[in-house]
């Protein structure tokens, strides 16, 4: 069978194509621990306020005996709860959040820590917060910690414009 020189070249380009951005997929996830969520738990969102994990008390920055810092974020329409959390840099954390209505989107600024948060399920987002990266681009504290900011950033009705909170990292 006779291939065309061009349409050859092309074949050439398009596999070259994949094979690039086969790569940048494989460099964000190494150098920029950006990972698809993987996460799979349930949770009855029109009920997270009888939830032992999601009750408005329970809500918030704990540290749990291992170590590891565990916030745990509430976001409805159009509010994220609590609106101020304070996590540690260089440590490793959890962030727990749930949805009590729609689709909402959660992004710390100058972190990697970007998930969807559907409703009916727990998103879970493992990172380490880089004191560095965020003091490059957040608000300095006369404590010497930086705040940043938590955006929804998934068109949920017409308040999603202010539906933000604000992460206090601290020095670690
Ligand atoms: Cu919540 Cu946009």
């Amino acid at each position: 069978m006779a291939i065309h020189p061009l349409e050859r070249r092309w074949f050439v380009v398009s596999i070259l194509l994949v094979l690039v951005m086969g790569l940048f997929v494989l460099y964000t996830a190494w150098a920029a621990g950006i990972h698809p969520p993987s996460n799979v738990e349930a949770i009855d969102s029109t009920r997270l306020h009888l939830t032992p994990e999601f009750a408005e008390d329970h809500l918030g920055v704990e540290r749990t005996k291992d170590g590891t810092v565990v916030a745990r974020i509430v976001m409805a329409r159009y509010m994220v709860h609590p609106q101020e959390i304070t996590l540690p840099a260089d440590t490793p954390i959890v962030i727990r959040a749930a949805s009590a209505d729609v689709l909402h989107g959660l992004h710390v600024a100058g972190t990697n820590i970007g998930t969807q948060v559907v409703p009916g399920y727990v998103s879970e987002v493992r990172t380490t917060i880089r004191f560095d990266r965020v003091a490059a681009i957040g608000t300095a504290n006369p404590d010497g910690s930086v705040t940043v900011p938590l955006f929804c950033n998934e068109y949920c009705g017409l308040g999603h414009q202010s539906m933000w909170g604000r992460v206090r990292v601290t020095k670690p």
